[in-house]
């Protein structure tokens, strides 16, 4: 016993989906480092929100210069930087906010885990699926220069696992199609949701 009693608030999530005028969920970005989540999720975002919704963009970096700056890149700290998002997450679509999650998100166990916490209805996952030939070419950041190298330890691709979704919502082939066409393609299925809701 943890001697805690969640409390039942009286307003509740469908009321804030009523007054927004749109219902709230997580789109769940995943993929190597330099595969395009923050610009997808860039875009998205910007077309939502110029669509008059309730949106807000949590990514990697930032949170990890803030809320998260005690954890590192070992197994245990991205599982629980992941949890915190995860539950950061949830509150924001409580509160009745399209949220945009963009984090590598590199093991099966801590998705499987977000999209409990988040719960599957609010959840869609996309895999931004860009080789790590391609994201080591790009290399916007030097990062996997410096991984190469050994100068960073535990990096994804390099020396950390990425283990590729099986089921993703949606999978974006950034060497496929243009970001225009890959945000199309999310907007519909958005689209939808916010249509079944
Ligand atoms: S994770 O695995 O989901 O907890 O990672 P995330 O919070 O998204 O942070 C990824 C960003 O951190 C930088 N960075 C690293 N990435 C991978 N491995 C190692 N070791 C590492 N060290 C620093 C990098 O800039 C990532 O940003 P993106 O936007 O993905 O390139």
């Amino acid at each position: 016993m943890n001697n805690l009693t969640p409390f039942s608030f009286g307003v509740k999530k469908a009321e804030r989906n009523e007054l927004n005028g749109h219902a709230s969920f997580a789109i769940w970005f995943t993929g190597l480092s330099g595969s395009g989540k923050s610009t997808l999720s860039n875009a998205l975002e910007r077309s939502l929100f110029d669509k008059g919704m309730r949106t807000y963009l949590l990514d990697g970096d930032n949170i990890r210069a803030g809320i998260n700056k005690d954890l590192k890149f070992t197994a245990n700290d991205r599982e629980e930087n992941l949890r915190r998002i995860a539950e950061i997450t949830k509150l924001f679509v409580d509160s009745g906010t399209i949220v945009l999650s963009a984090f590598i998100t590199p093991y099966k166990k801590s998705r499987s885990l977000i999209k409990k916490i988040v719960t599957p209805q609010n959840y869609i996952e996309v895999y931004v699926s860009t080789s790590l030939e391609e994201c080591e070419r790009r290399d916007c950041k030097g990062l996997y220069k410096k991984a190469r190298k050994g100068e960073i330890k535990n990096f994804t691709g390099i020396s950390d696992p990425y283990e590729a979704p099986e089921n993703p919502d949606i999978i974006i082939d950034t060497e496929k199609e243009t970001i225009e066409e890959s945000i199309k393609r999310i907007l519909n299925f958005v689209q939808n949701k916010l249509e079944a809701k």
